[in-house]
């Protein structure tokens, strides 16, 4: 069975004072050695994060990157930085990201590409709109997305990607998908990744569910076939509520 994936994606939140002191208490809350745990803090806080993640088996990634090594890209990180903080892992195409900060398929194709080429694991975050959802295009919505930021990698090259469904209604509002709803669109997007990638590459994929995601739901989200994991926003800013999540996965 795949190992599953936790993942916490901490926004534009915490100092470094307080991202240490969250790290330093996830270290000793964390008791659960069969999931796989990764953190995204701030790039603010990455570097002492990442320092005092030495010798533990919570992993780092960052919550972006620009497709370029280098360059006249004012504000922006380059994937050799976040590699030389040791990060593992980095999101591509949250919706924040595609929402507030115009970023389009292409892009986002364009950061999963440099990240390979990185030995970066990218976690791409798709996700239908209410408006997509109230008039039956989830599905539709979902593989649009699914085809232009994945449909030209390789079968070897998808090994190392991760899925992260998150419907843009569950993000933030405390209204997360039911487990039946967030099974059906991971059927659907492995569906959909078999077409492109063949079967065997396709169950390989962990697909994660985000959105509101709680110690009170975790487990049973979970539950579900194709849920391989979890990516967490506020629950992750608080160590109990993460690390519950976490030690009952
Ligand atoms: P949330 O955020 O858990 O606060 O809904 C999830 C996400 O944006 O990844």
């Amino acid at each position: 069975m795949m190992r599953k994936l936790i993942a916490g994606n901490w926004k534009m939140h915490k100092t470094r004072k307080e991202a240490i002191d969250l790290v330093n208490r996830l270290k000793i809350s964390i008791k659960n050695e069969n999931v796989d745990v990764v953190i995204f803090p701030p790039f603010t806080a990455m570097s002492a994060v990442s320092s005092f993640l030495d010798g533990s088996s919570i992993m780092l990634g960052a919550q972006n990157m620009h497709y370029e090594d280098d360059g006249a890209f004012t504000g922006e990180i380059s994937p050799l930085m976040i590699k030389d903080m040791k990060c593992t892992y980095v999101l591509v195409g949250h919706s924040e990201r595609r929402i507030k900060f115009n970023e389009s398929n292409e892009i986002i194709n364009k950061k999963i590409k440099s990240a390979l080429e990185h030995i970066i694991k990218p976690i791409l975050c798709i996700g239908e709109s209410q408006e997509e959802r109230a008039s039956g295009r989830t599905k539709e919505a979902i593989e649009h997305q699914l085809r232009n930021c994945i449909g030209d990698l390789t079968k070897t090259e998808m090994q190392s990607v991760v899925i992260a469904y998150e419907p843009l209604w569950a993000i933030g509002t405390g209204l997360n998908a039911t487990p039946q709803q967030a099974e059906e669109v991971h059927a659907f997007i492995r569906e959909v990744l078999k077409q492109l990638f063949g079967e065997k590459t396709a169950d390989d994929v962990l697909i994660l569910y985000g959105g509101s995601v709680k110690p009170a739901n975790a487990k049973e989200l979970l539950m579900q076939k194709d849920i391989n994991g979890l990516l967490v926003g506020s629950a992750s800013l608080d160590a109990d509520s993460f690390a519950k999540i976490v030690n009952n996965a």
